[in-house]
């Protein structure tokens, strides 16, 4: 069977076998949220950090090119990537009005809002037409409490704005209204720069690795948690310069951890992939699903405050049980409800996943577009206004009138896609996998070489 991928200029026929398996040994690409945050933090320390493993993929150069922008020099060497830092938020932008177009990147969007919340510059964001789309008042409305300038330059609450000069932020006291760690990370890195501090509730965990980043790079006496309840207190002087080992994504690792799962034979090593909790969602519920099927050995290297480990995974021999997802659980696995919900398809008895609005405010409006493109490949989904509802287990098929599904430039919607092909070993086109050089550009020949499969990309 051939699976079509299709992306802007190229087309690949994936030959897919029957019995097809997963082996071999996946290095994770980087992690892409600690990614961003590593150049952020080299960004305002004092002196190089060093940064081994960086991602490279279109979400993290936005990055790493918006602080360019904004004159920080990071030069590129072999695996390593070297940061000089200011010493502080005194950046130089290049021109009087700065003008940084962020592609699809929502963290970087929303980290920098809160990194230039104090500046004598005006400056300038924009997206791409779904980065545009996306929230950002939920940002923008505490930076303005807290003192800064900021103005909508098309929709309310929308990119692109600007940020106008600002010299002074106060502390504030402030509950999140949703469990966002962009939101979070931006109001800490406001706090640093107010003139007294902060006090911050979250609603429930996400992901933290601005606070790990932050103790790493000498911020111990600037930030206590205690439970959800975060008080930041200014920068008294700078942030040292660290050497930071990024580890392997988790939200990429799941897409494989998944297939290997699922189709038999497949025995897949997953190595130095980050173990930090706030993530783990994902492993923790297939180790629930198949206790058998997966062992994880804890790494006692913890470089970069991130814990990390290898994960053994093997087909799981037994049908998998359908499973549950709320609010408490979705911060630590929002990213990996696309491939979760392609799982459930394959799961006996009826999943439920709640309380996820958030998924609306994505890349896509994934519970909407989850649920149109696997029903195009026959499976049962209902979509509820915070989540959905899947039975299974279903056999996965493309009709024929429906032989092409779109990942709608949603680098996380391609790859389930994928994922989905695979599994069904059935003929089906899958468009716009452009998407995927957002966060794991490696992710095909990744694939290719773990199924021992050999395919190339041609033309158009
Ligand atoms: C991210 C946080 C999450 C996640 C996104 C990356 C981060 O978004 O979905 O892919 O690096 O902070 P929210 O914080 O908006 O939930």
């Amino acid at each position: 069977m051939t699976t079509n991928l299709i992306s802007q200029q190229y087309q690949m026929q994936l030959q897919i076998k029957p019995g097809q398996s997963i082996q071999g040994t996946y290095q994770t690409p980087a992690d892409k949220s600690i990614s961003h945050r590593a150049l952020i933090f080299g960004a305002i320390a004092a002196g190089n950090t060093v940064i081994d493993n960086l991602l490279v993929s279109d979400d993290v150069e936005r990055t790493q090119q918006a602080l360019q922008a904004l004159g920080i020099q990071i030069e590129t060497r072999q695996h390593q990537t070297v940061v000089h830092g200011l010493a502080g938020f005194n950046f130089q932008p290049q021109h009087s009005l700065t003008r940084l177009n962020l592609g699809n990147s929502g963290t970087t969007a929303r980290l920098l809002m809160g990194l230039l919340a104090k500046q004598p510059h005006t400056i300038q964001l924009s997206g791409d037409l779904s980065l545009n789309q996306r929230p950002m008042a939920r940002v923008i409305s505490p930076l303005t409490t807290m003192g800064m300038r900021a103005e909508y330059l098309a929709d309310h609450g929308m990119l692109p704005l600007q940020i106008l000069p600002t010299t002074q932020l106060r502390g504030i006291k402030y509950t999140l209204p949703v469990a966002s760690a962009q939101l979070k990370s931006a109001l800490i890195l406001g706090a640093l720069q107010a003139d007294a501090p902060s006090h911050f509730r979250q609603p429930a965990v996400s992901r933290d690795h601005t606070e790990k980043m932050l103790w790493q790079f000498g911020g111990c006496s600037n930030l206590h948690v205690e439970g959800n309840l975060l008080t930041v207190s200014p920068l008294q002087r700078p942030l040292q310069a660290q050497h930071v080992v990024v580890p392997g994504d988790p939200s990429s690792a799941a897409f494989l951890i998944s297939a290997a799962l699922l189709l038999p034979g497949s025995q897949l090593l997953v190595e130095n992939q980050s173990l930090n909790e706030t993530r783990t969602g994902f492993l923790r519920l297939v180790q629930q699903l198949a206790p058998q099927a997966i062992e994880v050995s804890v790494s006692r290297d913890d470089t970069a405050g991130e814990p990390r480990g290898d994960i053994l995974v093997k087909h799981a021999h037994q049908q998998l049980p359908a499973f549950q997802i709320n609010g408490r659980l979705l911060g630590c696995l929002i990213d990996e409800i696309p491939i979760l919900s392609l799982l459930a398809t394959q799961c006996q008895g009826t999943t439920i996943i709640r309380e996820a609005t958030e998924l609306r405010y994505k890349e896509t409006d994934r519970l909407h577009v989850i649920t149109t493109e696997l029903t195009k490949l026959g499976a049962i989904i209902r979509e509820q206004p915070d989540g959905l509802i899947i039975e299974g287990p279903t056999k996965l098929h493309a009709s024929d009138d429906e032989a092409t599904v779109s990942a709608h430039a949603d680098h996380r919607i391609a790859m389930m896609l994928v994922i989905a092909a695979i599994l069904s070993g059935q003929h089906f086109s899958i468009e716009g996998l452009d998407s995927i050089a957002i966060s794991n550009p490696t992710f095909i020949t990744d694939l290719q070489q773990l199924l021992r499969v050999e395919s190339q990309w041609d033309q158009l």
